[in-house]
């Protein structure tokens, strides 16, 4: 693990999220690590905050797996050597070796009362002229804006999974954020090769409010026995020509994101539709959470 003091000592000023920039990431899990890849790729230094020493640990590892992968399937030769791109990225416990970010992209898991902490921490830690940025699935911007003083400078940015091969991030508006910082934002985008699809603000945005629902339903239709978990995922890729069926969606995703998710979206709408079914319950139990767990509607070799 790299010294968190000597990440970011130096920090350059200019134009927020520029490269060169120090951006800060919150989590290192799934979307953490692939989001502070797509950003040391295109040649900023990052600093990743975690809690947790097991994703400290293996963080290193996914993020060479990770890079590895995506020059496999990248035409053009990467800007950034790889060697390059991993030594810009900084592993840390301390929410305070994130005091000289300029723009930080929380992906901690998807938990009300856990994202509330994490931003009135950020809030204390950063600049004022940071911009927070949430990649959650489902919860509304501006719950979390105002447990800053800068509302203003709070947006959503739901990257998708896996994040360094997806090229469109939904952009989520608060009631509050600001031009600026939609501006800044939709630049960090670009710069790093991804167009940003500006939405309103409301519970699950446009995606997660159908993808969850569909992924419910879908477990449902195993739980209650109409078709086995390959059958259910092959009606939608080969009577709708969809690349992945909604089981193998939530197995890329990971089932506990799922659960969470839904539970979110339960508690933002109140709309009973969005109850997780008992499947999906009993697998998270189990610790069969898709492809980070090595299985969950499907087999996978090892958990990524
Ligand atoms: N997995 C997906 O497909 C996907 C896609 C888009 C958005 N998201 C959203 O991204 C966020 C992260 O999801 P994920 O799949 O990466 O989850 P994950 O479980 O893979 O990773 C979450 C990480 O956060 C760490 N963490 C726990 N408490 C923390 C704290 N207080 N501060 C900092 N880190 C903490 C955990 O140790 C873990 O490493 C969630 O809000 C999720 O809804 C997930």
């Amino acid at each position: 693990m790299n010294e968190p003091s000597s990440a970011t000592e130096g920090v350059q000023g200019g134009v927020h999220g520029g490269a060169g920039d120090v951006i800060g990431v919150v989590g290192a899990g799934t979307m953490g690590t692939g989001i502070a890849q797509c950003l040391a790729e295109a040649g900023h230094r990052v600093v990743v905050v975690d809690p947790g020493e097991q994703a400290l640990a293996t963080a290193p590892a996914r993020l060479r797996d990770g890079i590895r992968l995506a020059r496999m399937f990248r035409e053009q030769p990467a800007a950034v050597p790889m060697d390059a791109a991993l030594q810009a990225v900084t592993w840390t416990r301390r929410t305070q070796d994130l005091a000289d970010a300029r723009f930080v992209l929380e992906c901690a898991p998807e938990r009300i009362p856990l994202k509330e902490k994490v931003f009135r921490e950020l809030d204390d830690v950063c600049g004022a002229d940071a911009v927070f940025a949430t990649v959650t699935s489902a919860i509304p911007v501006e719950r979390l804006a105002a447990h800053t003083g800068r509302p203003r400078q709070v947006l959503g940015m739901h990257f998708m999974n896996p994040a360094p091969l997806k090229e469109a991030v939904e952009v989520v508006r608060g009631p509050r954020t600001a031009d600026e910082t939609l501006d800044t934002a939709l630049a960090l985008l670009a710069g790093i090769g991804k167009t940003g699809i500006v939405v309103s603000d409301a519970p699950g945005f446009v995606s997660n409010r159908v993808l969850m629902l569909t992924v419910n339903e879908a477990a449902t239709v195993v739980e209650q026995g109409t078709a086995d978990a390959a059958t259910v995922d092959r009606v939608f890729q080969e009577c709708f020509g969809h690349t992945m069926g909604p089981l193998a969606t939530g197995d890329l995703i990971g089932l506990d994101t799922i659960v969470d998710t839904l539970e979110v979206l339960l508690e933002c709408t109140g709309d009973q539709r969005f109850v997780p079914c008992g499947l999906l319950r009993g697998m998270v139990a189990e610790g069969r959470l898709g492809r980070k767990s090595g299985g969950g509607f499907h087999r996978y070799g090892s958990p990524m």
